[in-house]
């Protein structure tokens, strides 16, 4: 079993309770005096702490709960998402939901969502970590990790070997301390919208014919089965495939998002990306690539796009690759 969190998590599957500690007092005898001090003391604390709270510097006191989000969280977990500057739609949060009911933790303070993780199996040896997100006024207090936490407990109460996700500068230091290492970059690439985009009429392949085609060629370049994760991500995406290869591209919150695309070769690729980004989106594109394929980078440098940010695909457990050469774009960073 792999060691999970830095802390024990006293958690159940479904929910657990904590209330802030650094408010208890311990219970011991005191002098008349000491009394008078401790009292003292108490106001001012109880004055600072209302000034803080009444100025928006501190939230209140509260009781945290761990626990399962409900199609009731769409609306605070895309605004969460929303806030951080993400691409990911109230769809993208629904479909996360129902590919991974039990999977989808999420913590309140005072009855609203204060913080999110989600834990994707993509079959039985490989999970996805994603939307690892923590309100601004509610950060450092250590929400992400007791979240993080709970995932990785119930990654390992599954069995699962290989847990993976792709971290941005700011989540890294806290996936290090759970044990995750670096895998290997992952990048952002942007193409703004063009107003010379041409309507090409319907461009979308039915999802059958796109992924029956591409899902043996899928688990090479994945290394895993990830099939229920597309055949729920095709039901909401343009798809296009070509002989083994396919590309699927959806509506994001602020543009267009091009992935996943694996192709037996560059060529194939470069052609099926082509022809998608000619058609409607003023927007623009957004494209998340693994460097590592050098044909994709080209692609993308001679389409127009150009690197925006760079993440870090972070792994604990098992090493499980696949053949990259294959994955000309991820399906999101919070899939995979
Ligand atoms: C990254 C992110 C999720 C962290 O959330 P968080 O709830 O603040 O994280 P935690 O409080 O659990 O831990 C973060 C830091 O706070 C510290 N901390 C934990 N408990 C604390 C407490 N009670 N008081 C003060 N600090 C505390 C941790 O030690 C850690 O510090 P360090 O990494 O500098 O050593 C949050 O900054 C965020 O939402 N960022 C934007 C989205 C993003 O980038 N997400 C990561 C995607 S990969």
């Amino acid at each position: 079993m792999i060691r999970s969190s830095p802390e024990p998590q006293r958690c159940s599957d479904r929910e657990c309770e904590s209330s802030e500690p650094q408010n208890r007092q311990p219970l011991t005898r005191r002098s008349g005096q000491q009394n008078k001090q401790a009292a003292q003391s108490n106001t001012a604390m109880v004055r600072l702490r209302s000034t803080l709270v009444s100025e928006q510097l501190m939230p209140p006191v509260s009781t945290e709960r761990i626990r399962l989000m409900t199609e009731n969280d769409l609306a605070d977990a895309f605004e969460l998402s929303a806030l951080a500057g993400w691409n990911q739609t109230r769809e993208d949060w629904r479909m996360l939901l129902e590919l991974a009911p039990a999977g989808c933790f999420a913590i309140e303070v005072d009855r609203l969502v204060a913080a999110t993780t989600t834990l994707l199996c993509h079959g039985a040896r490989l999970a996805w970590i994603g939307m690892v997100l923590t309100k601004p006024q509610y950060r450092h207090r250590g929400l992400a990790r007791r979240l993080l936490g709970h995932a990785l407990d119930q990654a390992d109460a599954l069995g699962i070997e290989t847990v993976k996700l792709d971290a941005t500068e700011q989540g890294q230091p806290l996936y290090e301390k759970f044990g995750f290492g670096a895998e290997q970059p992952v990048e952002r690439w942007f193409r703004p919208g063009t107003s010379d985009s041409v309507n090409a009429g319907p461009l979308s392949q039915s999802l059958e014919t796109c992924l029956d085609t591409g899902r043996a060629l899928d688990m090479e370049a994945f290394g895993a089965d990830r099939s229920s994760m597309l055949r729920k991500l095709g039901a909401r995406s343009t798809c296009r495939s070509v002989s083994k290869s396919y590309l699927l591209t959806r509506p994001g919150r602020q543009s267009e998002y091009l992935g996943p695309c694996v192709c037996g070769d560059p060529s194939t690729a470069r052609a099926l990306i082509a022809e998608r980004i000619r058609t409607g989106a003023s927007a623009g594109w957004s494209w998340d690539l693994l460097p590592e394929n050098r044909d994709a980078v080209a692609i993308a440098t001679e389409l127009g796009f150009t690197e925006q940010r760079r993440l870090l695909r972070m792994v604990r457990g098992k090493d499980l690759r696949g053949r990259q050469e294959l994955s000309y774009a991820i399906a999101g960073f919070e899939l995979g």
